[in-house]
């Protein structure tokens, strides 16, 4: 597409990945694969309770097994400095801060890492950490939300805070919807959800000198991860060098430090070599966060016209006992619809489990699927098409902010979607549509998620060759962000993508935000942007006479190079766009700065507009099912997902992402589900033959259709994120499906057979 800003067609193109090849030639490094001189290996060993004491730890089979450096434990641990006890006497001991790793004997959930075996193999470090025998004094545990709701509270923020988003809400009249002549009140329970990205959790930690820690770490935050291992151990943050150049899938588990990365770093510490630290997939399940278990009840009522009265929305999701996490479970209630009365309240339930973590869509795929149920529940009530339901509440402006949308282009989304799933053929009348032994139905359901920017900086430097490098202290943990912020800086600089490496993933690369919250590519391609102008500035300033008059906008680099071709040999020559005859050679550009390459820190940050326009991504999933009238299987037959996510700066990336939160959004709807054995605390579902992730057979062809139309309002390049909308919205479009299909209504997820036979 073309917009104000970009005239060069840079901007869309579904370019291949630039780092595609190393990724499936195994040429990309992940943080595993990193080798050090003198490195060592080292395995975890995880508590066998939920709740208790360690009474005592025999570590001598271990110590004396082969090739072992080091046995560590809360006995004989160097403690970490910032570990502190909590600030708020009253409150739990650890609150506000992740489990502090070998601090003392306390356990606060079943695997708990209670020692680290380091020694110079992996399999000799897993072989002892066998060998370490743990004696616990255990207490009883509250694993089981069901038997512990009574103890839910409203989060210490939101009791802080009242007007945090976290706190109770009420616009208009409380509970209105019972008043309404039509209503319905229903409760909706997700299941806890495992991320499990392909890449394993993994760290090697170097302590450079006394002061001075590197890790090669699997995370979606490098300068957040140097933030907090700088704080920990007391130094100074310059100390701290944090490296994600490749992270292999996260979903949002690599939003938060871990104890195995502590483990990791106080081993390093103790033995005074690199440790390399990787979990076993079984600990992906256990200790580095997950989706958490969530009740809601949703009361919505309308009028016998399909307006709404009133809409109560109420959640409940499982936190650990050490700290508190929170997720927006009841944004989209609040936004989405125009009702006049909305309620909403928000809870967090402390049980003895680990800490959960923002899972791709947090809060919002959660708060989702309740909502986006009870609207399809009330649709048949009304006897009123779902989308119609949808079309008759929209609201011209957020009834929430009483603010107008930056951009809003949902009702696109219906007719895209509507047109491209043959909306048509879906019955009125559910459990009527046939095909064979397979019942037929379709449905649909609604996400949105803030259009985040938060300020980021990117370093721009013009090479002698001409290539402009680019580099930002960036995550890209799959979506593509290496790729669309060279298309971004192309298309800002009139070059060819080939003449552009941007490099992420380095702390010490100038400051972006973690790869989180659908933020990325507004915040750092802001950046970008932001810094190719810098450099045409520069580039002006040492221009020569010839340049003296002219704006930094008509500054070309290299004008002989052609969008697909680039050719590094050709002299490169900084022009004008304006006026052909005026040009200079670089080399003399790099004379007149000392002999330097020419290098520039652009800076993005969002403005004032977001005090006068509330900004949001939407999307509009559609399912078509087919459930097995004997056997109560369903499968997705089709799916189309349309975005509204201002500028597709690459079609095919973008189209990756949708396609990706389509299929989570499967997994969450019918096959996944992290299962505790309460009697032990303990998760049974820890490998993938008993907690299923959706695989290529459960997949459809998945359609994608973005409105691409660009909100110059969220950033300069129009974009609003994907991340999150591709997946918000898609579980309730399959239970709906499942619902047209069947005429059973199913309010848990995910919806296996035995819940329709
Ligand atoms: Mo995402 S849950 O913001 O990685």
């Amino acid at each position: 597409m073309k917009d104000l800003f970009f005239k060069d067609g840079v901007i869309g193109d579904p370019m291949n990945r630039v780092d595609g090849r190393l990724k499936v030639t195994g040429g990309a490094r992940y943080s595993a694969e990193y080798e050090l001189p003198g490195l060592v290996h080292s395995a975890l060993v995880g508590s066998t309770i939920a709740k208790g004491r360690i009474t005592s730890i025999d570590t001598k089979a271990a110590e004396r097994a082969p090739g072992v450096m080091a046995v560590i434990t809360h006995v004989n641990s160097i403690k970490v400095p910032g570990f502190a006890a909590s600030a708020h006497p009253s409150e739990p001991s650890t609150i506000g801060q992740p489990l502090r790793v070998f601090y003392d004997e306390k356990i606060y959930f079943n695997d708990q890492p209670v020692a680290i075996v380091v020694a110079d193999t992996l399999e000799r470090a897993r072989y002892a950490a066998g060998l370490v025998k743990v004696q616990y004094a255990a207490e009883q545990h509250q694993t089981s939300f069901d038997a512990n709701t009574s103890r839910a509270v409203l989060p210490t923020s939101a009791k802080r805070n009242p007007k945090s988003p976290l706190a109770d809400y009420d616009r208009g009249q409380t509970n209105a919807f019972q008043t309404a002549p039509v209503k319905l009140e229903a409760e909706y329970v997700i299941p806890s959800e495992m991320h499990n990205p392909m890449e394993l959790q993994a760290i090697v930690a170097h302590w450079e000198a006394a002061d001075k820690l590197t890790v090669y770490d699997k995370v979606q935050a490098v300068k957040g991860t140097q933030k907090a291992f700088a704080k920990d151990w007391k130094i100074p943050e310059e100390n701290v060098k944090v490296i994600a150049t490749f992270v292999g899938g996260a979903f949002g588990n690599g939003l938060h430090n871990w104890p195995h990365e502590t483990a990791a770093i106080i081993a390093a510490k103790m033995v005074g070599r690199p440790v390399k630290l990787m979990l076993t997939r079984e600990q992906m399940f256990t200790m580095v966060g997950y989706r958490p278990h969530a009740w809601q009840r949703v009361g919505i009522g309308a009028t016998p016209d399909g307006k709404l009265v009133g809409i109560t929305h109420e959640a409940t999701g499982q936190t650990s006992s050490y700290e508190e996490f929170t997720e927006s479970t009841l944004q989209q209630t609040r936004m989405m619809y125009q009702s006049p009365n909305v309620t909403t309240r928000y809870r967090i339930l402390p049980l003895d489990v680990s800490t959960p973590i923002w899972m791709r869509g947090p809060g919002e795929a959660t708060g989702a699927f309740a909502l986006e149920s009870a609207l399809d529940e009330l649709s048949y009530l009304l006897n009123i098409d779902p989308i119609e339901l949808r079309l008759r509440n929209y609201t011209d402006q957020d009834p929430e902010k009483n603010l107008p949308w930056s951009t809003k282009f949902l009702k696109e989304c219906y007719q895209m979607g509507a047109d491209r799933i043959g909306w048509n053929k879906r019955p009125a009348k559910p459990g009527t549509l046939r095909d064979g032994d397979w019942l037929v139905g379709y449905g649909m359901g609604v996400g949105t998620f803030g259009a985040n920017r938060r300020p980021a900086k990117a370093r721009a430097r013009l090479l002698a060759n001409g290539t402009v490098l680019l580099q930002s202290a960036t995550t890209d943990i799959g979506p593509g962000t290496g790729t669309v912020m060279v298309q971004i800086a192309a298309d800002a600089l009139g070059l060819p993508p080939k003449a552009i490496v941007f490099e992420l993933g380095n702390s010490t690369f100038p400051e972006a935000p973690s790869q989180g919250g659908s933020a990325t590519v507004a915040s750092v391609g802001s950046a970008v942007v932001a810094a190719c102008a810098e450099l045409k500035k520069k580039l002006l300033e040492l221009g020569g006479p010839g340049f003296s008059g002219a704006k930094p906008e008509d500054v070309t680099i290299n004008s002989r190079v052609q969008m697909r071709a680039y050719n590094s040999s050709l002299p490169l020559e900084i022009g004008l766009r304006t006026n052909a005859s005026v040009k200079v050679s670089y080399s003399d550009v790099l004379q007149r700065n000392g002999g330097q390459e020419v290098e520039v820190v652009g800076e993005g940050r969002p403005g004032n507009e977001r005090q006068k326009y509330s900004m949001y991504s939407f999307s509009v999933h559609f399912a078509e099912v087919k459930v097995h009238t004997m056997t109560g299987e369903v499968r997705v037959t089709k799916m189309v997902s349309c975005a509204d996510a201002g500028t597709i700066v690459n079609h095919k990336t973008a189209g990756n992402q949708m396609i990706g939160g389509a299929v989570g959004g499967i997994g969450m709807a019918l096959t996944e589900a992290a299962v505790i054995d309460h009697r032990f605390g303990r998760y049974v579902t820890k490998d993938f033959a008993e907690y299923h992730v959706p695989v290529q057979a459960d997949a459809p062809a998945i359609e994608v259709a973005f409105v691409d139309k660009p909100d110059l309002l969220v950033d300069p390049m129009g974009t609003k994120g994907i991340g999150e909308i591709a997946i918000i919205g898609v579980a309730p479009a399959i239970a709906n499906a499942v619902f047209n299909a069947t005429g059973k209504r199913i309010r848990e997820l995910p919806i296996t057979p035995d819940k329709l036979i």
